[in-house]
């Protein structure tokens, strides 16, 4: 049977999933994400806390594990994430830095990393959620202590460790125009000018019914196309509040049908990944409490009308 990467690369795109380690040993889970997909994500695996658990001591065990899994299955990675205010070492949490020292440890973080998985990975999402709703910069250490300029050395570093990796800033709540999406543009444009190596942007797409569809993706996805930008959905899931109706998941299959058709309908609107693609091994319900059944396929493995609508869109 035609898989959801079959219908994608007839279109010249990808459809991924992430996926996380403890999962891997699940035999009917892991069937179905080494059949249908072609592009996989480690969900935590590749993340500062995970690779650099003390200072200078590098541990790529989960990042391997699905490394190899994803080449066993004749897949590609996207790389997930250098710099990011989330799940960071306590070593680094847990003191002041002054700026030269950050920026060694930071430089030293990303190209390590980066040289490990060079030629093994597609892209990485060098820098992730670097701004607040208003477009502001979010204060995290390295804003706060290197300014707004860590961003561009994020990306030449990582450029120099792995020329060939397309190289993203990823973030949620990009979907629609607005503020937010508005200083990715932004930033962009200026990186672009100054010949920084910056080749897309990861609009991550959490989204949630209760908040409404962002009918401007595709808009959005244009106007980064003419900056000369790929643009990638990175993290799509579509939540709602328990318990699932019948009327909640036609609507949900109705979202995951649009953001597929908008993608489709933008050149360098690269592919889609799915934050996982069973409701047994989501984030959501963990994170936002009385909210789940987000992803195309149920906790028993069964196919949603979200899986048949992205089908039909694909
Ligand atoms: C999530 C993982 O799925 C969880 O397992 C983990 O506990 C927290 O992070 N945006 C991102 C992802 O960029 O890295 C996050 O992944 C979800 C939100």
């Amino acid at each position: 049977q035609t898989t959801l990467a079959d219908l994608a690369q007839r279109h010249g795109r990808y459809f991924g999933s992430a996926t996380d380690n403890p999962e891997l040993t699940d035999a009917a889970y892991t069937r179905i994400l080494g059949n249908e997909f072609d592009m996989i994500t480690p969900g935590n695996g590749m993340k500062w806390y995970a690779t650099e658990p003390q200072q200078g001591v590098f541990d790529w065990t989960a990042g391997d594990e699905i490394v190899n899994l994803a080449r066993a299955n004749h897949q590609k990675v996207r790389a997930h994430t250098l710099v990011w205010h989330s799940q960071l070492p306590g070593w680094l949490t847990g003191r002041e830095w002054t700026a030269d020292e950050l920026r060694a440890v930071l430089k030293n973080h990303i190209q390590t990393e980066v040289r490990h998985y060079r030629g093994k990975v597609y892209a990485w999402d060098v820098v992730n959620e670097a701004f607040n709703e208003d477009g502001t910069y979010r204060e995290t250490v390295f804003y706060k202590t290197l300014g707004p300029g860590y961003i561009a050395d994020a990306l030449r570093w990582a450029h120099q460790a792995d020329p060939r990796a397309r190289l993203y800033l990823n973030d949620y709540n990009i979907e629609a125009v607005g503020p937010k999406s508005d200083a990715y543009y932004d930033l962009a444009r200026q990186l672009k000018a100054q010949g920084v190596p910056l080749h897309g942007i990861g609009l991550q797409a959490h989204l949630a019914l209760q908040y409404g569809y962002p009918t401007t993706l595709e808009e959005n996805l244009r106007r980064f196309a003419r900056l000369r930008l790929d643009t990638a959905l990175t993290e799509v899931d579509v939540r709602m509040l328990l318990p699932a109706t019948e009327e909640k998941l036609a609507q949900q299959a109705e979202w995951y049908g649009d953001l597929t058709r908008a993608c489709l309908a933008v050149r360098r609107c690269v592919g889609i990944t799915v934050w996982d693609y069973t409701d047994k091994y989501s984030w959501i319900p963990a994170f936002f409490p009385g909210q789940g059944a987000a992803l195309p396929w149920d906790e028993e493995f069964a196919r949603k009308p979200a899986y048949y609508a992205i089908r039909d869109a694909l």
